[in-house]
């Protein structure tokens, strides 16, 4: 195991020491790269890659700081092995796990990619305790629950990927059907990151009007459908790997607001207590994300449908955490 330091110093005027945020990624594969690449982008804070396979995660960060002239970005972005230099993070992203290949089902990975998290969780934990935790590693409402159990912290602080991404990419099919701009394309995608997600046309809109003034149910019905099987999609393209740019762009986007206090209004997995019906379990829910984390979850009203779509959700997520059989995992299941 060996690090290769990409030094850097931290900005530093004797006593009005301003420190960057410290950011681990754990799997630098594709999401974990292009991740770091965006967190570089933004200079959110200094980054740590750490993979379990040696070179990778020092060679990619190598290139990374080699782009950051071209960009003219100074976050400080470092690959490793070794848990030792990911300590006293205030953010980690954990995207360490198997990726979905084409005819694979999100559930097919339950069993290695949970116990991938859990290893990582322990280590990470051992190493930041103070940390925010966010999981992108598949299958998501499953391994953040996973990740929230094993790391003891309060679940304000570990959440996952998923809202996200699946309402950005239904912001892109809106905006790519009206040819409009997708910066005026707002989208809500609740539920569980699986095809029973719930995406919420009745809470989409393009410049404050509402989706469905502006296109036909049927067409409507159609981008739902095609949002809802959107991973897929492009694992049947790729054929040797699962989506990256979008999931990296989505989970910096979630990173930003913690970093910086934003306070935005974002979908993502986050521990329900009694909100939505849902006790004591991760699912899909519009939260505000800040310096705390997930700050509030906001509740919004459910007609009929969405409800029962999002009740379909709840159920598909209960029945993947009950074939982890997570007693044998050595974790408590304590839901209700
Ligand atoms: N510790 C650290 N890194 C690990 C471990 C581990 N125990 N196990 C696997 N990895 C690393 C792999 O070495 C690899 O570099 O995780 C990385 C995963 O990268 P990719 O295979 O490129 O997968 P990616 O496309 O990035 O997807 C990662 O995100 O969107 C989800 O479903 C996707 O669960 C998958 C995850």
């Amino acid at each position: 195991m060996y690090t290769v330091y990409n030094t850097r110093p931290t900005f530093s005027t004797g006593k009005n020491k301003m420190e960057r945020k410290k950011i681990t990624i754990v799997g630098a594969g594709h999401v974990g790269a292009h991740t770091a690449l965006w967190l570089g982008l933004k200079e959110l804070g200094d980054v740590v890659l750490l993979d379990i396979v040696e070179g990778v995660p020092q060679g990619k960060a190598l290139d990374l700081m080699e782009a950051s002239p071209v960009e003219g970005f100074d976050s400080a972005i470092t690959g490793t092995n070794d848990y030792r230099d990911t300590a006293g993070s205030d953010l980690v992203i954990i995207t360490a796990g198997i990726a979905r290949k084409p005819g694979m089902s999100r559930s097919d990975l339950i069993n290695t990619n949970s116990s991938i998290v859990k290893t990582v969780v322990e280590k990470v934990v051992e190493y930041s305790p103070e940390a925010h935790l966010i999981i992108v590693t598949n299958p998501l409402d499953v391994m953040v629950y996973v990740a929230w159990k094993i790391s003891g912290l309060p679940p304000s602080r570990v959440m996952g990927l998923s809202g996200a991404l699946d309402s950005a990419r239904l912001r892109a099919f809106i905006a790519m059907e009206l040819d409009v701009s997708v910066e005026d394309v707002q989208a809500m995608v609740i539920g569980g990151h699986a095809d029973e997600m719930v995406p919420l046309r009745r809470y989409s809109t393009v410049s404050g009007i509402p989706v469905t003034q502006l296109i036909d149910a049927k067409r409507m019905d159609g981008i739902i459908e095609r949002t809802r099987n959107a991973g897929g999609e492009i694992v049947s393209l790729l054929k040797t790997g699962s989506a990256y740019y979008a999931p990296s762009a989505a989970v910096a986007e979630m990173a930003e607001s913690i970093i910086k206090d934003k306070k935005r209004i974002i979908p993502c997995a986050a521990y329900c207590e009694g909100q939505y019906g849902v006790d004591g379990m991760y699912i899909g829910v519009p939260v505000k994300l800040g310096r705390n984390g997930v700050e509030e979850i906001i509740e919004i009203e459910l007609d009929e449908e969405e409800e029962r779509d999002f009740r379909r959700s709840v159920s598909a997520i209960k029945e993947l955490i009950d074939s982890l059989e997570i007693e044998s995992m050595g974790i408590k299941d304590t839901r209700p």
